[in-house]
């Protein structure tokens, strides 16, 4: 069942939408070659625990660190652990904070120092594909509609849409009803209402958008080793439009 939020449940979600976009910040003025994926992690937990808030991602189902640090060729949900960070690499960085009683969800792809041509055309289609995905969203709007701008875009860039995992809603639950594919048939799915919150979040793959979980579990690789991007914001709907609250 979607959760439409009241104008006071919303006066609240933006203070863990706000601590998570700080610490995306955070993380992208410190993060660099020959960090580990574990010190990011700490960044993220310290910050997060600074600002009066939980990191929702520990201990969520067994999750076992506060943010997902995803390198090159794993899509989401990377254990933070010993890899080290190199000149080149593209990192999602994917991050949720528990403050007031909601949650507030947004990930980035940093670049580590520079990358190839590729690498960074797949960065910045995977944010414009965000943007695209709101363009005209507002409440009314079928749901599918996001998903069918977000596949238009990556797919007119020579880029795949990742399947298996979605958008959400979210609020007083990190996931919440609806499922937000990156994909989708324009004018289908339920009419989004004034006052659901959602998070889009698009993972766009290089090569093919077939992916597998390693064996903690978790951390998903693309199947063709290609390098995958991901960019997420969680977001008000209203009459009038959408509202970034993770910006
Ligand atoms: N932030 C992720 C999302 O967008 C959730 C990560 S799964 C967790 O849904 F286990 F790390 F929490
Ligand atoms: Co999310």
């Amino acid at each position: 069942m979607l959760h439409i939020k009241s104008p006071e449940e919303i006066a609240l979600l933006r203070e863990p939408c706000a601590i998570v976009r700080d610490c995306l910040v955070f993380v992208g003025q410190r993060i660099g070659a020959g960090m580990t994926t574990r010190e990011v992690d700490s960044l993220v937990y310290n910050f997060i625990k600074a600002s009066g808030a939980e990191p929702s991602c520990l201990g969520y189902y067994g999750y076992p660190a506060s943010a997902c640090v995803s390198v090159n060729e794993t899509v989401v949900h990377g254990i933070p652990g010993d890899r080290v960070l190199k000149e080149g690499d593209i990192v999602s960085v994917d991050l949720c904070a528990y403050k007031n009683g909601f949650h507030g969800d947004g990930a980035r792809t940093f670049i580590i120092g520079r990358t190839t041509p590729e690498n960074e055309k797949l960065v910045r289609v995977t944010e414009e594909c965000f943007f695209k995905g709101i363009e005209d969203l507002r409440a009314g709007t079928p749901l599918m509609d996001i998903g069918y701008r977000v596949q238009k875009h990556a797919e007119s860039n020579g880029f795949s849409v990742i399947r298996a995992y979605t958008g959400h809603g979210i609020g007083r639950e990190m996931h919440e009803d609806p499922s937000v594919p990156n994909y989708g048939r324009r004018g289908t799915g339920i009419r989004l209402p004034a006052g659901a919150v959602i998070c889009i979040e698009p993972m766009i793959a290089a090569g093919g958008w077939r992916v597998r979980v390693l064996d903690d579990g978790w951390t998903a690789v693309t199947l063709d080793g290609k390098c995958a991007a991901h960019y997420e914001n969680t977001v008000v709907i209203r009459e009038d439009g959408a509202e970034i609250l993770t910006l």
